[in-house]
């Protein structure tokens, strides 16, 4: 990983919003990198912050949102908006900048196409508009990629599809027209904001699978956001799991999936779908703080069963597990009483284990 260029680099992210309520601490101190050509999975419930950690490295934070402090640098590889290629700080440049940015370099898809989609616009234009608005392209070239891309995208019949308009589309097929507007700017980083939350399961393994695609072929880096861990195997190799606006593990998706630390992680690992049955086998309980008032110690500290005196009074660091594997967490702590992942977490460890393996046979 160390030797993969680092294209994304956010040190101390701290957002709050303006409320009726008071300030709303969303983001509480955010560190994450990037790497290129890498897709990593945000996952947490709703309100974890997620989407606003998106919003913040896109530049379209709401209106009333404050920036406490924190950076988000970008490596800006073309030079696009300083002289030579350095790193700029997304939470300062200025806006004229950020629109040099903003569709291009660093895309996003939301959970609803409609979002990104002009209503009254025929989705060709709109695909081939990029192409020779941002690109140069005259128009019967731009026209061209366009339907390329339409069908890279899989959107069948592209030259009947070219002149028809959003609502003529299923969310699937909407999806990959979005997917194609990100594609027709180039796009280097593409964040998915829970992209296939609002398909059917069909439809979302092919959008998946669109995503892992153009991912491969064009060296894409991709965060997907999620709040199933369930797609997660499917899609990335890095998970940062985040709870009250903080990320509280991350690592490889193997250290996530089978040697997690945090016990909010194994809490998210005992809530996804049994893999034989489908059935949710046990809901988290109790509900997360109000960031109007954070908590001072591990936010997680309340509905934790392992939770320890000092959970409800410090807050923990990052602890180490390993190279790629970091935990925040005072279970980590040398002193801490020795807690091992609930046996459902392992049980249901072994057995995802087992399925991959009859998977990998029948596939010979
Ligand atoms: N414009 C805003 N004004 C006030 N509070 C906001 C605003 N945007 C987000 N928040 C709050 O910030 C916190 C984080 O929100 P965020 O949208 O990032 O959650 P999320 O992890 O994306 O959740 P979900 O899975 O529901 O999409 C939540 O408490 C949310 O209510
Ligand atoms: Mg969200």
């Amino acid at each position: 990983m160390e030797n993969r260029q680092k294209i994304l680099e956010i040190r101390e992210l701290d957002i709050s919003f303006r409320t009726q309520q008071g300030k709303l601490n969303a983001i509480r101190g955010v560190n994450l990198d990037l790497y290129k050509g890498e897709t990593l999975a945000i996952v947490g419930e709703s309100g974890s912050g997620k989407s606003v950690t998106a919003r913040a490295i896109i530049g379209i934070l709401a209106k009333n949102s404050i920036h406490n402090g924190g950076t988000i640098n970008y490596y800006d590889e073309e030079a696009l908006v300083s002289k030579t290629p350095q790193y700029v700080d997304l939470m300062q440049i200025e806006e004229e900048d950020f629109h040099k940015l903003r569709g291009t370099k660093i895309s996003m898809i939301f959970q609803d196409p409609m979002s990104s989609l002009n209503p009254i616009m025929k989705v060709g234009t709109q695909i081939s508009e990029a192409l020779y608005l941002k690109m140069g392209m005259t128009k019967a070239d731009a026209k061209n990629r366009a339907l390329e891309l339409m069908k890279e995208v899989g959107i069948p019949e592209p030259e009947k599809r070219f002149f028809q308009y959003p609502f003529q589309f299923s969310g699937g097929m909407r999806q990959r027209i979005v997917i194609a507007i990100a594609l027709a700017n180039d796009a280097e980083i593409l964040i998915c904001d829970e992209p296939t939350t609002a398909l059917d399961v069909t439809i979302q393994a092919q959008i998946l699978e669109l995503i892992n695609r153009i991912k491969k072929e064009r060296n894409l880096t991709i965060i997907f956001i999620t709040h199933d861990l369930g797609v997660v195997a499917n899609i990335a190799e890095r998970v940062a799991v985040m709870y009250a606006g903080q990320i509280i593990e991350i690592g490889d998706v193997n250290d996530i999936y089978y040697d997690s630390r945090h016990p909010y992680t194994w809490a998210l690992l005992s809530a996804m779908p049994d893999l034989d049955t489908d059935e949710k086998l046990f809901a988290i309980p109790g509900t997360p703080p109000d960031l109007h008032f954070p908590p001072a110690g591990d936010a997680f500290a309340p509905r934790n069963q392992y939770a320890l005196q000092v959970d409800f009074e410090e807050e923990p660091p990052m602890f180490q597990v390993s190279e790629s594997h970091f935990a925040k967490t005072w279970l980590m702590h040398e002193y801490a009483p020795k807690v091992v992942q609930p046996i459902a977490v392992t049980r249901r460890n072994d057995r995802h284990k087992e399925l991959i393996k009859e998977k990998n046979n029948g596939n010979k």
